[in-house]
């Protein structure tokens, strides 16, 4: 296998652009998520159409222990990880205290620390060639307050300050690492999240623009990627002046839309 991505969450939305604009350039991939019909369709297309190696590999990356299994299972093949794509994750809507634990609990293994221990496994590898990608899906959520998802909120705030100080480390190595902040994107997230018709997803961006910027932003060794200008200006230049209680009434507001 040449240029290999391992996708986290390919069988849908963004992973699974990713995975088409990898493929496009004739790079080869391991696609990873739990619904294996949908990699296996994804696989065929990929392959009839770029002519590039792919493997799928079923895999619930929120239980304990999977991310070590993955990384095994690769090893033991003697694939080489060159892109990591630490793309898999969910939310979900809801008052922190009404919410069960154990949903939140299960986010955390997968957008946190699943990330993490895939970024610590292939990375070190990657840092030892002296070359690698690593692009995590994280969000603007990971800049703001997160009432009525908080924890969700909470795990992407991680994602963005895992990369940010992890980018400076590995300055000079060859590897770098891109955090990829989307705004609302039109995927499977919103149903899967509780926000059915919600209309914080009016307008959302589409899956492939979204991973086309993302991928783009990887490529040149970004730190981080606001994929809406808009959003990034709130950001990065007004919010610094809103107050956070401020900050929290609307966003609270936007998750009951
Ligand atoms: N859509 C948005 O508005 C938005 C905005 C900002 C950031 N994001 C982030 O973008 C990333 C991709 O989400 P998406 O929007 O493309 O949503 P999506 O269509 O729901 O895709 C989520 C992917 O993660 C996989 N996944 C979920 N649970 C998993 C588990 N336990 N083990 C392994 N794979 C699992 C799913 O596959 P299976 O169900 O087959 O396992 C699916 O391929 C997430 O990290 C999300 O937080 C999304």
């Amino acid at each position: 296998m040449k240029n290999t991505a391992l996708i986290t969450g390919a069988s849908s939305g963004i992973g699974k652009e990713l995975a088409r604009i990898h493929a496009s350039k004739g790079r080869d991939l391991i696609l990873v998520a739990r619904r294996l019909d949908l990699l296996k369709l994804l696989q065929r297309e990929l392959i009839e159409q770029f002519d590039v190696q792919v493997e799928v590999i079923e895999k619930d990356l929120s239980v304990v222990g999977s991310s070590q299994e993955l990384y095994d299972q690769i090893k033991k093949n003697g694939w080489q990880v060159d892109y990591l794509f630490n793309n898999a994750g969910f939310g979900g809507k809801g008052a922190f205290f009404d919410r069960k634990l154990e949903n939140d609990t299960q986010m955390v293994r997968l957008n946190v620390m699943a990330l993490l221990k895939l970024t610590h496994l292939f990375g070190n590898d990657m840092k030892a060639r002296g070359y690698g990608k690593i692009l995590q899906t994280a969000s603007t959520a990971g800049f703001l307050p997160g009432p009525y998802q908080n924890t969700y909120f909470a795990t992407k705030a991680f994602v963005v300050a895992h990369t940010q100080g992890l980018a400076h480390e590995l300055k000079g190595t060859g590897l770098t690492i891109t955090a990829l902040c989307p705004g609302p994107v039109a995927t499977e997230f919103a149903q899967v999240a509780g926000f059915g018709q919600s209309k914080m997803f009016d307008g959302a961006k589409s899956a492939f623009q979204t991973a086309k910027k993302g991928y783009r932003a990887m490529e040149k060794g970004k730190i981080i990627c606001i994929t809406e200008p808009q959003l990034s200006l709130l950001i990065k230049v007004l919010m610094p002046f809103i107050p956070t209680r401020m900050t929290s009434a609307i966003i609270a507001k936007m998750q009951q839309s």
